[in-house]
């Protein structure tokens, strides 16, 4: 038996290098290994005001993506999250077992707390337990991630431990699977944040589909400092930043680069730099516009991605209905 393999991704904002280096590009690379379910998490999407056509678009945006990088719709299961009702009602059951404490312990819902100025939802707040019912709905083992949904999935092992100490064995516990380089990249303007989908600065991300020029411009204007050796330090978070994306993308190791650069300076390893993304992001950017030629092409993926997931959600969902005594 295959192992299971469940992760997500919001279709909100644009989806950028860091969402592709930590976390598509190792789903596609485990395709064929593991049993693997994908999901476009337009609930989570709606924690934040979004505009509904703009939701709407980004859905068939991401998928589109999501097949481009090279995730295949016959072996792994594609499906958008408010197609399958299981992952919002057993959210309600998990509610009910979620001590408020540990909801309250959520570094990404403190820092979003601080960041919106307008009032912030219960469902912003009540983030984690939703992503915790896609998870163990699906009996899942490894959940990819970036660093930053790490603690999301700890909790989702106490949600599902609780769970289990009361009615018995339940649920699977899953464990989160999170590269040892580049699980965090960071923003280009500002290499002590983390590369967010909803920034708006324009130099701050490199999008999946942005232009050669766009990149380049980007590249050349990325934060750094005013030393000149081009080496692996964490302690310089700007070059180091670049490097790693640098890493990602050509799969060469660190003395090699390093050599590579001996006696250049930045501008030289960032022009090279922008030409190995504008290369790499090439192909899927010409395999995103034949997805998309036809919308409904990508609509009927995501139907027959819902309806191979449905029966596995719904299995769950009855088991937990009956223990809890629900109907
Ligand atoms: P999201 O953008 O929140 O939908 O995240 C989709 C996936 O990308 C998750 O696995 C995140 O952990 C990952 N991710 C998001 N931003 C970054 C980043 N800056 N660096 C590495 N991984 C990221
Ligand atoms: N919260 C995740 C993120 O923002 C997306 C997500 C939702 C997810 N449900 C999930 C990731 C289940 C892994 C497993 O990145």
């Amino acid at each position: 038996m295959k192992k299971r393999v469940f992760s997500g991704i919001q279709p909100t904002g644009n989806i950028h290098i860091g969402n592709y280096l930590a976390a598509i590009k190792y789903w596609v690379a485990s395709q064929a290994e593991f049993d693997s379910i994908f999901c476009i998490v337009d609930l989570h999407a709606i924690t934040l005001p979004q505009e509904p056509n703009v939701l709407k678009s980004k859905i068939r945006e991401v998928a589109g993506l999501l097949f481009a990088a090279g995730i295949d719709p016959k072996l792994s299961k594609v499906f958008v999250q408010s197609h399958i009702g299981a992952h919002a009602e057993l959210t309600w059951i998990l509610n009910c077992f979620t001590p408020i404490g540990w909801m309250q312990r959520m570094t990404q819902f403190k820092q979003k707390l601080q960041e919106q100025q307008e009032q912030v939802s219960v469902g912003l707040f009540d983030y984690p337990a939703l992503m915790a019912a896609d998870i163990l709905l699906y009996d899942t083992d490894l959940v990819p991630v970036g660093e930053d949904q790490k603690q999301h999935v700890e909790l989702t092992r106490d949600v599902a431990q609780r769970f289990n100490s009361i009615y018995g064995e339940t649920f699977k516990l899953p464990e989160p699977l999170i590269p040892e380089t580049g699980s965090r990249i960071m923003g280009l303007d500002d290499p002590t944040k983390k590369m967010s989908k909803s920034e708006a600065s324009s130099g701050h991300a490199i999008n999946l589909l942005d232009s050669p020029e766009a990149i380049r411009a980007k590249i050349m204007r990325a934060t750094t400092d005013s030393l000149r050796e081009v080496r692996f330090d964490e302690n310089r978070p700007g070059i180091y930043n670049l490097l790693v994306i640098y890493e990602l993308f050509t799969g060469l190791s660190r003395p090699d680069i390093e050599a590579r650069f001996e006696g250049k300076g930045y501008a030289d390893f960032k022009q090279e730099l922008a030409e190995v993304i504008i290369d790499n992001l090439r192909p899927l950017q010409s395999r995103y516009r034949e997805f998309t030629a036809d919308p409904t092409y990508i609509d009927s993926l995501l139907a027959e991605g819902a309806s191979r997931a449905r029966p596995l959600a719904e299995k769950t969902l009855a088991i937990v209905k009956n223990k809890v005594g629900l109907g």
